[in-house]
């Protein structure tokens, strides 16, 4: 590889990489803290092991329903290489064209209470390849997709075994947080902000 190539592959890795899945991560804990039932179960799925039946069943579901309702990269971009119907439009070649992760991964036809979240919804079935595309789809899917949500799971479990997060008492985002977008990605509107406290060994 020349120099450009490789300094193009490491901020590729740093922009494509880190900063979705670390924004993915700020989102679980933002979304956890503000329905504390979830956040009770998953702490309690971490401490049983997992050596249970289904080993981070209710860890996959929280990781896979973040992804759904708060996705990171809101659309990813086509240029038609033939044509295209769409309902009643005909796209020709040459068109560019931005499906929407945001609304698929809100599609009401698919998805009860779309705007909520319920982590439960991926404890009966696992994500649908075309309504659940948080990495995008087809031959240009996220290459780091398998990556990313091992290293979300291996974070949050990191964090959680040994801390408790709360809302910040001063929060003016006590309900949740509005999503602002960062160059390309949709982030919390305040920083998924928590206080992190030491849990007391139980027992
Ligand atoms: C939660 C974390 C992540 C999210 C939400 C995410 C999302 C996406 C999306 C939406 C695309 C465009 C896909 C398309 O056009 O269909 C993409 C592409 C890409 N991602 Fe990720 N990504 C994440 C993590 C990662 C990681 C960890 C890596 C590398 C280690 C990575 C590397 C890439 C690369 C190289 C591409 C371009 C693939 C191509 O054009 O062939 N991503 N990502």
């Amino acid at each position: 590889m020349t120099d450009a190539e490789l300094r193009d592959e490491l901020v590729t890795l740093l922009l494509a990489g880190h900063e979705t899945t670390a924004t993915s991560v700020a989102w679980a804990v933002e979304r956890l803290v503000r329905h504390p039932d979830k956040l009770r179960r998953l702490v309690e799925e971490i401490g049983a092991g997992r050596d249970g039946e289904r080993p981070e069943a209710y860890m996959n579901a929280v990781v896979n329903e973040t992804l759904r309702v708060r996705p990171v990269v809101p659309i990813v971009v086509r240029t038609l290489t033939d044509e295209l119907r769409v309902g009643r439009y005909t796209l020709p070649a040459g068109t560019r064209v931005t499906p929407s992760i945001y609304l698929t991964n809100r599609n009401p036809r698919v998805y009860e209470h779309p705007e909520q979240f319920l982590p439960e919804r991926f404890l009966e079935r696992n994500p649908e390849t075309f309504a659940w595309i948080p990495f995008g789809g087809g031959i240009r899917r996220c290459i780091g997709a398998a990556f990313a949500q091992l290293e979300m799971k291996l974070m949050l479990r990191t964090v959680l075994e040994e801390l408790q997060p709360s809302i910040p008492r001063a929060s003016i985002w006590r309900r949740r947080e509005w999503t602002r977008r960062r160059a390309i990605t949709l982030v919390p509107g305040s920083g998924a902000r928590v206080v992190w406290r030491r849990r007391v060994p139980s027992g």
